[in-house]
């Protein structure tokens, strides 16, 4: 397949994906909390929190090995950034204007927008943004 040629399955949308926690609960209601989301009902041993776009980010406990990193990054509307950032203070997690994580309480200004990075309670990397990468 080459990738000059017009993208086949367009229409194709991420639905959802499994995001591994210690403690589902826990994770759910943090990233809930911090974006302004709810978490929704137990789906079997999946704690769903539904995004925006159709895209539900759901909580699956992972007890017998370390949770890997991975890195979720959220697009917010302008007038809800302060908001976020306003919670990330009041719960005392500290954020970064850098995904590296090494310039701290700062936000930054990618694509004309704002943006950070924060951890959640396992360790992955949160990032959230108003503007989407702009790639050449
Ligand atoms: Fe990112």
């Amino acid at each position: 397949m080459s990738y000059d040629q017009p993208y086949p399955h367009a229409a194709v949308q991420l639905n959802h994906t499994a995001v591994y926690a210690s403690d589902r609960y826990l994770s759910a209601e943090f990233i809930a909390a911090i974006l302004g989301l709810k978490v929704s009902a137990p789906f079997g041993p999946f704690l769903p929190v539904d995004l925006g776009n159709g895209v539900t980010l759901d909580y699956l406990e992972k007890r017998d090995e370390p949770i890997q990193s991975q890195h979720y990054a959220f697009l917010v509307p302008d007038e809800q950034f302060d908001a976020v950032i306003a919670r990330l203070e009041v719960v005392g997690v500290t954020y970064y204007a850098d995904p590296g994580h090494t310039d701290s309480g700062r936000v930054n200004d990618l694509f004309g927008g704002r943006g950070a990075y924060f951890d959640d309670p396992d360790g992955h990397n949160m990032e959230v943004m108003t503007r989407p990468y702009a790639r050449p």
